[in-house]
């Protein structure tokens, strides 16, 4: 079984940073992220498990063997673990050919010389460096170098792959084209995986379940599509993508909604509730750019709110517009001097929309797409 487990699991190191009491079970055959803004703790929690660290508190169990336990002095080396790693410095053996580096730890595992071959060629026609084999990690690009990392790993098919930013160095194209390969790997082959990125689109393409890390703990643990929908603090909201965010005063709550007042709006806006929330509290409303929605202001006279006039939305002035390619971003300027970020899709900017610099809009905010969260969360 491979399983991970951190029980408590602290390093730091004498200047306030490192980890503090991490506790992660990961499952047998499970994606698990780590993601989190540089600094927050992420290659050191790698580092632990995969033990490059010595972690001074807590313990690390791997399946049922405890593999570090710093109550007890207990420390197994990274060669006892049989961990394939990933890392963002793509630790190539600089004097050893593509192929060398790649066939490296099936050697040291004493597999047969024609396995081997197969399945280097195997790994580097994975990550699209078939014919590489016989250069020098000097002779390739940082790119290039990361991919031949990447197939030392997946070459030597273990039971757990760690991986720190492993496609950080590559450009767009060849990025999407591994993130779908590991995808793929992964399903294949059942490893257990932690995956450490600050790169959202990441964790969601690949994760089972993903951890959000701040400062050296974690903030959120759930699936993907949990902690995307439903984050349960301001940290975690803004990490994975709410950009815009309105402070508001609540007026009632009921189950997952909750009535919330803007200063300057006169009509209620319904948000959903992802956490602790209660009448008169200050929230934090948040949403992502690509869930406004802009419509025509409704003729004056017409009460907000009303049928007609388009729910939970609220009055806008349109400050700039600039182009982005498949859409437009709208700089908005609320009531109370607010600014939100909207991004419309191109194929529904009118010429009206676009032309609206200047003008008062209604900003449409989908109940469903606002989270409301206590300020203090
Ligand atoms: N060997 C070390 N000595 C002192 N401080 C360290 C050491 N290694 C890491 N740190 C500090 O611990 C904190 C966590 O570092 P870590 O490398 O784990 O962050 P990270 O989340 O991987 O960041 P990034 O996304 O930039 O790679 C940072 O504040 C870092 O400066
Ligand atoms: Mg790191």
């Amino acid at each position: 079984m491979s399983t991970i487990r951190l029980d408590g699991m602290s390093k730091g190191f004498g200047n306030g940073r490192g980890i503090e009491r991490l506790d992660i079970t990961v499952d047998d055959g499970e994606f698990f992220v780590l993601l989190g803004p540089s600094g927050c703790g992420k290659t050191t929690a790698l580092r632990c498990i995969a033990g490059l660290e010595e972690p001074d508190g807590g313990r690390i169990l791997l399946g049922d063997r405890v593999v570090a336990d710093a109550g007890r002095g207990l420390f197994v080396p990274p060669d006892k673990r049989d961990i394939g790693m990933v890392f963002q410095s793509y630790a190539l053996w600089p004097h050893m050919t593509v192929n060398d580096n790649v066939a490296y730890p099936l050697r040291a595992r004493r597999v047969g010389r024609e396995a081997v071959g197969r399945a280097v060629v195997g790994a580097l026609d994975r990550v699209g460096l078939a014919g590489y084999g016989e250069r020098y990690p000097a002779e390739l690009s940082g790119g290039q170098q990361q991919r031949v990392a990447l197939a030392r790993a997946l070459a030597a098919s273990p039971r757990l792959i760690l991986f720190d930013e492993p496609l950080s160095n590559l450009d767009a194209q060849l990025r999407a084209r591994l993130r779908q390969d590991l995808h793929l790997v992964h399903r294949e082959t059942r490893h257990t995986a932690v995956y450490v990125t600050h790169d959202q689109t990441e964790a969601l393409a690949l994760a089972d379940r993903v951890a959000i890390m701040k400062e050296g703990r974690i903030e959120q643990i759930g699936s993907p599509d949990a902690v995307f929908r439903a984050p349960r603090t301001r940290f975690v909201a803004e990490f994975v993508g709410y950009e815009n965010r309105l402070a508001a005063r609540v007026l009632s709550v009921d189950g997952d909604r909750a009535a919330v007042a803007l200063p300057g709006v006169s009509a209620p806006l319904i948000a959903r509730r992802t956490g602790p929330l209660e009448g008169g509290r200050t929230a934090d409303l948040l949403i992502r750019a690509s869930r406004i929605g802009l419509a025509a202001e409704p003729a004056a006279g017409r009460a907000e709110g009303q049928p007609g006039g388009s729910s939970n939305g609220l009055p806008v002035r349109v400050e700039d517009v600039s182009f982005l390619g498949d859409h437009h971003q709208f700089r908005l300027r609320t009531a109370d001097d607010a600014i939100l970020t909207a991004n419309i899709p191109a194929e529904r900017c009118t010429p009206g929309l676009l032309g609206a610099v200047g003008a008062t809009l209604r900003a449409i905010l989908p109940a469903d797409d606002l989270v409301a969260l206590d300020a203090a969360a």
